[in-house]
């Protein structure tokens, strides 16, 4: 059994549907990787796993975590459960940590309320934890505030904090988005590293091809709330089979471009207003589409045992 496996998920608005139809499963100890420029869905797919959408969205289809449907689960259960099961890293760790509040209080108030620890315990394990995520002098960053970590030493704190309950799941959006490259490559580092010291499953979000690349091992492209393209993520970059994904790998900065080339860019922009029904979403901006492309959705469709894909060109 998957320890997550999505189904059939749609979100809805009161005006468009934001996540059409998005299936995966993820396997204990796995990463999977979620990519899709900005507005594809991404967020709002890790908030619906985690009961968080905002009023007014509604989820349908299904989420089976550790065998339980999530969906089906009243809110109160649901928020227990998942405090505990599946940890969320945001990509702004400010927002997630309380200013007022020292790093250690924070930590120690997941035990303390969660595992019924007392407060020396707690904060001893909060420690602990601090160690795990490599941060120096522990001890003493128990006593500080956010405002005195830097963005990539309060990004471990988060991680660490999701830890403490040793969640199966781990949930990163874009959690080194806002890092300088240095921090986010030993951020990276981190994360699997943790995989494999804790056998913790990650669902890592990000619009960058090459954080996905080196950290999942599947890879899942997402373009207007539509699946494109799923695949083992060495298999898929070295031959992408959806026009988008292709537009994607291509559009990716490298040291080696030539300085006097002007970088590639998908035409057009992502849809504002949500993909169009009974057509390829990704069909206004493909160089490949036709008329078929905009009469009809592709079939999400097999055609190899571990690479799917949704379009009516891919060979
Ligand atoms: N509260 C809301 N009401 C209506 N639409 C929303 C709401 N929140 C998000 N959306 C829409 O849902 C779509 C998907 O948004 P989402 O935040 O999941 O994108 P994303 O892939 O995470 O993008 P980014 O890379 O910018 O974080 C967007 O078009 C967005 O405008
Ligand atoms: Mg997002």
């Amino acid at each position: 059994m998957a320890l997550l496996a999505v189904e059939q998920l749609c979100i809805d608005y009161p005006a468009r549907r934001v996540v059409d139809g998005l299936g995966f499963r993820l396997e204990a100890g796995r990463c999977l990787g979620l990519v899709g420029e900005s507005g594809s869905g991404k967020s709002q797919t890790a908030l619906a796993l985690i009961g968080l959408l905002p009023t007014g969205a509604r989820a349908s289809g299904s989420v089976c975590f550790e065998g339980r449907e999530l969906l089906a689960l009243p809110e109160r259960e649901r928020a227990r459960l998942l405090g505990a099961r599946i940890g969320m890293v945001f990509q702004d760790p400010m927002t997630s940590l309380n200013p007022y509040l020292r790093i250690g209080a924070q930590l120690a108030e997941v035990l303390m309320h969660h595992r019924g620890l007392g407060q020396a315990a707690a904060l001893a394990e909060s420690q602990r934890m601090l160690e795990a995520v490599r941060i120096g002098g522990a001890a003493r960053r128990l006593r500080q505030y956010p405002h005195e970590l830097s963005g990539g030493m309060r990004q471990r704190v988060m991680i660490a904090m999701m830890l403490l309950l040793k969640p199966p799941l781990l949930i990163a959006d874009e959690p080194t988005t806002a890092l300088d490259v240095t921090v986010q490559a030993s951020i990276l580092h981190l994360l699997a590293e943790l995989r494999r010291d804790f056998g913790l499953a990650l669902l890592m979000i990000s619009h960058d091809l090459g954080v996905i690349a080196d950290i999942a091992d599947e890879l899942l492209v997402l373009y207007g709330g539509r699946m494109m393209e799923r695949g083992p993520v060495a298999a898929v970059l070295a031959a992408p089979r959806h026009p988008y994904t292709r537009g994607l790998l291509a559009a990716r900065p490298r040291m080696d471009d030539p300085l006097d080339q002007p970088l590639f860019a998908i035409p057009g922009t992502p849809p504002a207003g949500g993909v169009a029904p009974g057509a390829c979403g990704f069909a206004p901006r493909c160089a490949s589409a036709d008329g078929r492309c905009t009469r009809e959705q592709p079939a999400w469709r097999r055609l190899e045992p571990e690479r799917e894909v949704a379009c009516h060109h891919a060979a």
